[in-house]
């Protein structure tokens, strides 16, 4: 078993996804290829990832050779392999001899063979034939020069209902639960009668059975988590035989299935794949989901990652393939280095003839010349990546984090609480996160699990699920000087969906000087408005006059020691404390009740930052569109300045002295210009 090495690299890559073995009866096009991509710059491909039926034809029937002579030909022209394990789609012959392996829906019908990640994770035949196929690319290639990472199969998802997983799940719960007495009381069983008398009559979740056991649905979904972690672990541990290589798996956009958090405890470096619908909506709003996504995978392991897939023009899978307008390309593959990849990569290298994905945007397509715009564009990134070497291995440090946790969202979103018509947690997720961006702040997105020590200041919106230990976190976070910013629901109830007896947010209620009494659920149309609290116990905050807009939900809290900054202006509540202040040990605790509007979060996140004593590297709050990062290593500072708005911006320098990495600090910053500034 190999120790494996961090990893390494000293330039920023520049690639994608590429499929020779679609082309190998056309050696001419593989040449052709290799051309284009020293061409453009290119300095790593994504090898093998779909490929499973080219290297094992037949059960036990290897076939590497064609794969060897391209990851020496690419690695003779400067250009490294990625080398993805095939598990992500499974020949016709494995689904045919072992059908155990073809996955099970949850109203238990068995899927046939086709399209692809829809295989049974528990299946021993699985695991055994991905075993020995991985083992057969490790053997060869996991000590090839040319080979710098191991993808461990394609974007994990979805679930399989099959017996296996239910034996699997059982014996998943009797570790955990020990007596199905422990069980039964976890899920509130005695609620419609629905008590279990053994660990055999458990079943997974089904629309055909059971759905309303909250604390089973919760289970099933660690459950499926767990058993994704550990099929990663058996393919890492297979290629570990052979090889020091460090692993990734590719994760997804705003994908709540698994539980990433959980995952990449098996993966040495994150990677992930953006697909925005850029240009749908504003294209700030866009920007800064974007930006955020990019937060929350940083954040799982704290260091680089990479961008591994994006679209190099349009996707052919979107309700309509728009193409990325000129620039855009640049924009988005810098936004990732901006955040702290050291990877910006495609799908795809060569556009495929056939099938499914033939009108996917691509960085060769159908043509196959040169001369493309794209092909062009994508030049133009190497050039800009050859540009921002010195940020390679850099970190990016943030002293504000912001609460995304997946085990609270699945519990939130199955609670059937105060809204069931979209409890619009994500946009009040990103509205404080804006808050923090327009100061120009690195931000972290973090889980309940997380250590707080790295923060002045810490927002948790709608943590509904505390697990164990959470609130004494948040406590002793702000005992010793923190600003913590919580929201309505939270703190409602515990890690096996159980509601918390007594005041709420559990274990907070003296942490906010408050307890919350009752929470209003308000049509789409209603709203409220949040004006200045009047009469004792009161703070006035010149910069929080308000009046904001608020909607969705309002909670009703009952004060103690809290001072109420704001109160709600309408309905029978008028009068009632809405945004409250707590100090509390040598920090201070802040309560929103209600789903207020961006105005608020702004004025209220550049009033926390203050208090946490946190500054962004320009000063003041930046114009809508304008990103600011920064990351840093032992000698420098690198600040990244991007416009994501619909004009050009002026750039104010920021104080100290610097040299520019990248773009022209004289010149206006275009739309989608990119800005890249290094400390002197
Ligand atoms: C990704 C997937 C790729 C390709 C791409 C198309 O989700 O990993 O294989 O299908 O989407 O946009």
């Amino acid at each position: 078993m190999y120790k494996v090495r961090e990893f390494e690299t000293k330039q920023l890559l520049h690639g994608g996804d590429y499929n020779p073995e679609q082309w190998l009866s056309m050696p001419e096009i593989l040449d052709k290829d290799i051309e284009l991509l020293t061409g453009a710059g290119i300095n790593v491909v994504s090898l093998g990832i779909f490929a499973w039926a080219e290297l094992e034809p037949e059960e036990g029937v290897f076939n590497l050779d064609w794969m060897e002579k391209i990851i020496n030909r690419l690695w003779k022209n400067g250009i490294r392999t990625i080398l993805a394990t095939p598990s992500g789609a499974r020949p016709k012959w494995l689904a045919d001899k072992y059908p155990e392996v073809l996955r099970v829906s949850p109203d238990r019908r068995r899927m046939l063979f086709g399209a692809r990640h829809n295989h049974c994770l528990t299946s021993p035949v699985y695991r055994e034939k991905v075993a020995r196929i991985d083992r057969e690319l490790a053997k060869r290639f996991g000590s090839h020069p040319g080979v710098i990472l191991w993808h461990i199969s394609n974007e994990f998802s979805g679930e399989c209902h099959c017996p296996l997983c239910q034996d699997a799940f059982r014996s998943w719960l009797k570790d955990r639960y020990t007596t199905i007495d422990n069980l039964n009381a976890a899920w509130y069983t005695k609620f419609w009668s629905h008590s279990y008398q053994s660990f055999e009559q458990v079943e997974s979740p089904s629309p055909l059975g059971e759905i309303a056991l909250h604390g089973l649905n919760l289970d099933w979904k660690r459950f499926v988590s767990e058993q994704t972690a550990s099929f990663i672990a058996a393919e890492r541990e297979v290629v570990r035989e052979y090889s020091d290589l460090p692993v990734t798996v590719n994760l997804m956009y705003y994908f709540t299935q698994l539980n990433y958090a959980r995952l990449a405890r098996e993966i040495d470096i994150v990677s992930w794949d953006t697909y925005p619908a850029w240009n749908k909506w504003p294209l700030v709003e866009t920007a800064e989901d974007n930006g955020f996504w990019h937060d929350v995978m940083r954040s799982l392991l704290k260091k680089p990652y990479i961008q591994m897939e994006s679209c190099p023009s349009a996707t052919n899978w979107q309700g309509v393939s728009k193409l990325k307008k000129p620039g855009l390309l640049m924009a988005q593959g810098l936004q990732a280095i901006a955040h702290g990849a050291d990877a910006d990569l495609y799908f795809q290298i060569r556009q495929s003839r056939g099938s499914s994905e033939k009108f996917h945007g691509a960085v060769i397509d159908h043509y196959g010349g040169a001369d493309t715009r794209v092909l062009s564009e994508v030049s133009e990134v190497s050039e800009a990546l050859k540009k921002l070497t010195p940020v390679v291995g850099s970190r990016t440090k943030a002293g504000a984090a912001i609460l995304f946790d997946w085990e609270n969202i699945w519990a939130m979103e199955d609670a059937q609480g105060p809204r069931n018509d979209d409890l619009h947690w994500k946009d009040l997720t990103l509205k404080i996160y804006h808050g923090l961006c327009r100061l120009g702040l690195n931000v972290d997105v973090i889980g309940e699990d997380a250590d707080l020590s790295d923060y002045s200041l810490v927002a948790v919106p709608m943590a509904y699920q505390f697990r164990e230990g959470f609130a004494e976190k948040l406590a002793s976070f702000t005992a010793q000087g923190g600003i913590l910013l919580t929201t309505f629901w939270s703190g409602v109830a515990d890690g096996t969906d159980l509601c918390y007896l007594g005041p709420r947010p559990h274990g907070l209620v003296d942490v906010l000087g408050l307890r919350s009494e009752e929470i209003d659920g308000l049509y789409d149309w209603e709203e409220n408005e949040l004006v200045r609290a009047q009469g004792e116990d009161t703070l006035n905050i010149e910069s929080l006059r308000g009046p904001y807009t608020c909607k969705y939900l309002c909670e009703l809290p009952r004060l103690s020691t809290a001072k109420a900054v704001l109160s709600y202006g309408r309905d029978f509540y008028a009068g009632k404390a809405a945004v409250t202040r707590n100090t509390y040990g040598e920090g201070s605790a802040w309560y929103v009740a209600a789903h207020a509007g961006q105005e608020f979060f702004d004025d209220l996140m550049e009033y926390l930052a203050a208090e946490a004593g946190l500054q962004g590297p320009m000063g003041g709050s930046l114009p809508a569109g304008i990103q600011v990062t920064e990351r840093t290593d032992a000698e420098h500072r690198y600040i990244f300045i991007q416009n994501f708005s619909e004009t050009a911006w002026t750039v104010e320098m920021p104080a100290g002295e610097w040299k520019p990495l990248y773009g022209n600090p004289d010149e206006p910053l275009p739309v989608y210009g990119t800005l890249v500034l290094e400390s002197i």
